[in-house]
């Protein structure tokens, strides 16, 4: 069925916590109602915007009113779609929310998405983020992306080839921002978990915790570690990471050692590294400052938070803050990994 609501108020459907209005607000189950939507986008809707939104997890709304139409995929369920000895593949509705996957994933026995634990948002966002945590990106994960052409109502199936996945980027970002909506992901999943427990400090907190490790005691753990460091947004409104780790020449990493011996990367290639954006904001003495109603976080500077009635410019107006220190500082540019969302 599709649901559709005129003047719909947007706060209690994104992790940002501002109050937000759309002039319109559609949800739909299936992929039928999905392409009578966006055959009515271009007739009777075509004189404003739109966009598709997610969970509503990495969005920064510009202002407070969305001067358009706002679509959300509500096409829940997951089918077994194919199993051999090692693996099983499940294609999942892009409305499904993550970490209900996650969880039923972990509680079948199949592994892959215990490290990816308790990130917020929706299945559908998934595949376009490229979400990733603790050493394990979505794209290790997906088979292939099913979705509709916004153009001809065509069903396309992208392999996860075509994806053109990388850090935080999939095609859907930049080439094919706003032509395909994601309508199903298919994932392939491990009947005997290969556990990856390197990455930060998910093997101290197994540890702690004693026991095994099992799915399930990775997937606490994570969630731990994730509960520790990231704010609760229906505490303290975030879009989790604001800004992506950059990646960087080694010549100018270590022409930074020289000022900073402690710095903390990731390799990348023979040629670059990743620097931690978090470290270099925590560097530049912004780590639980504010500016207004906006703050970076207390125990993540990479986090940007909504101290409550913060709006999108203020948000804004310390990402830039927040940037040009760290270019001063490390003549390194960061850029915002939340999508910023305006009508105008
Ligand atoms: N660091 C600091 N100060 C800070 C934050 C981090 O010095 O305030 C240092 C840490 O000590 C560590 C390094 O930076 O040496 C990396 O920190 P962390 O492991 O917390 O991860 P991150 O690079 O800051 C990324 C993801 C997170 C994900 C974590 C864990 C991005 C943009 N963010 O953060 O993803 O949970 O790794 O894998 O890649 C998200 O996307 O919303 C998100 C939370």
């Amino acid at each position: 069925m599709i649901h559709a609501y005129t003047d719909y108020p947007l706060s209690q459907l994104h992790t940002f916590g501002m109050e937000v209005c759309a002039d319109r607000y559609v949800e739909y189950e299936t992929v039928g109602e999905l392409r009578l939507l966006l055959a009515r986008l271009k007739s009777e809707w075509a004189d404003k915007p739109w966009f598709h939104m997610g969970g509503g997890s990495n969005l920064l709304f510009a202002s407070s009113r969305y001067e358009g139409t706002v679509l959300h995929s509500a096409i829940k369920g997951h089918e077994l779609v194919a199993e051999d000895e090692a693996t099983v593949c499940l294609r999942v509705g892009a409305g499904v929310v993550w970490d209900d996957l996650v969880g039923y994933t972990v509680s079948k026995g199949w592994g892959g998405m215990e490290n990816l634990s308790l990130i917020p948002g929706e299945v559908g966002a998934s595949a376009v983020q490229n979400i990733g945590a603790y050493g394990v990106e979505v794209k290790d994960l997906i088979v292939a992306v099913h979705t509709l052409d916004v153009d001809s109502g065509k069903e396309r199936v992208f392999t996860n080839e075509a994806c053109e996945y990388a850090y935080r980027h999939s095609i859907f970002k930049t080439e094919l921002k706003g032509r395909y909506v994601v309508t199903h992901v298919t994932y392939r999943l491990q009947k005997s978990p290969c556990f990856k427990l390197e990455y930060g400090n998910i093997r101290a907190q197994l540890e702690l915790m004693g026991g095994e490790v099992s799915l399930e005691s990775v997937r606490s753990a994570v969630i731990a570690i994730r509960e520790s460091k990231l704010p609760d947004p229906k505490k303290l409104g975030n879009a989790g990471s604001f800004f992506m780790n950059p990646v960087v020449s080694r010549s100018l990493m270590e022409a930074i050692r020289l000022r900073f011996p402690d710095i903390p990367y990731y390799e990348v290639d023979a040629d670059n590294v990743k620097i931690p954006a978090g470290w270099m904001i925590e560097q530049c003495g912004w780590k639980g400052r504010s500016l207004g109603r906006a703050a970076v976080h207390d125990k993540q500077a990479l986090v940007l938070v909504n101290l409550g009635g913060a709006s999108g410019a203020d948000v804004m107006a310390l990402s830039d803050a927040v940037r040009h220190s760290v270019k001063e500082t490390f003549g390194v540019e960061i850029y915002p990994e939340v999508n910023v969302v305006t009508s105008k």
